[in-house]
């Protein structure tokens, strides 16, 4: 089984996703560690309620972003993490992490990338009007919420819809989705092609409307 890390700041409902999927004995992963840069975060009480190793590494004790990463590293190797999945982690990374984990580290975006990257998709997505927003799931790169898309979820944006109820909708197809890439990349069905994921075998349902 594929050993990951999942690096999260706070609520960890998409971790809880990845829990429950790796909690499966079919599964072709296994979360090894989880480390939250926020301490004290509901992410790591469920980690710990499903036996997981935890971390907490405060980037607020770190004089810069690259000794932070390094730190995420190291407890990462030490842990023997093969892929690592960002779920709700709310920090820019930088070059060298990024180098180091190049095609082995990939993030959940709660939009249709490429709309919408950055904060505040639900509100952006209501305010353009679009009739459909999601989430997806990528390799992460350099530039912010830009890398080889793995797979998506179209959710309706409904008609007086507020941005809670359309978060919600859209993190109900998170849950959904983030496993399902989780298994494809760990299947070693996802095979990045300069900026394209390309997903092989029989049809994966890598792209889903609810
Ligand atoms: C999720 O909606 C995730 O897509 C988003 O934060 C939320 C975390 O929720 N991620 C980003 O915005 C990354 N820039 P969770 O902690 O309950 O999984």
């Amino acid at each position: 089984r594929l050993k990951v890390g999942v690096v999260i700041s706070g609520r960890g409902s998409n971790l809880q996703a990845l829990l429950d999927a790796c909690a499966r004995p079919d599964f072709p992963a296994e979360i090894v560690l989880v480390i939250s840069n926020n301490p004290d975060v509901e992410g790591l009480r469920r980690a710990e309620r499903a036996g997981v190793a935890t971390e907490t590494i405060n980037h607020r004790g770190f004089g810069d972003r690259q000794s932070f990463e390094r730190a995420l590293t190291a407890a990462m190797e030490q842990a023997g993490v093969e892929l690592v999945c960002h779920a709700g982690f709310m920090r820019i990374v930088t070059a060298d992490y990024l180098a180091h984990w190049h095609n082995r580290l990939i993030n959940i975006h709660p939009s249709l990338l490429p709309a919408f990257p950055g904060l505040d998709t639900h509100q952006r997505a209501l305010d353009t009007g679009v009739k459909l927003h999601g989430c997806t799931v990528h390799y992460v790169r350099e530039e912010v919420d830009v890398g080889p898309i793995i797979g998506q979820a179209a959710v309706p944006v409904l008609d007086g819809d507020d941005e809670d109820g359309l978060a919600a909708r859209v993190l109900t197809a998170e849950h959904q989705l983030y496993p399902l890439c989780l298994k494809l990349v760990a299947e070693g069905r996802v095979q990045v092609e300069g900026d394209i994921a390309r997903i092989q075998g029989p049809a994966a349902a890598n792209s889903q409307i609810f």
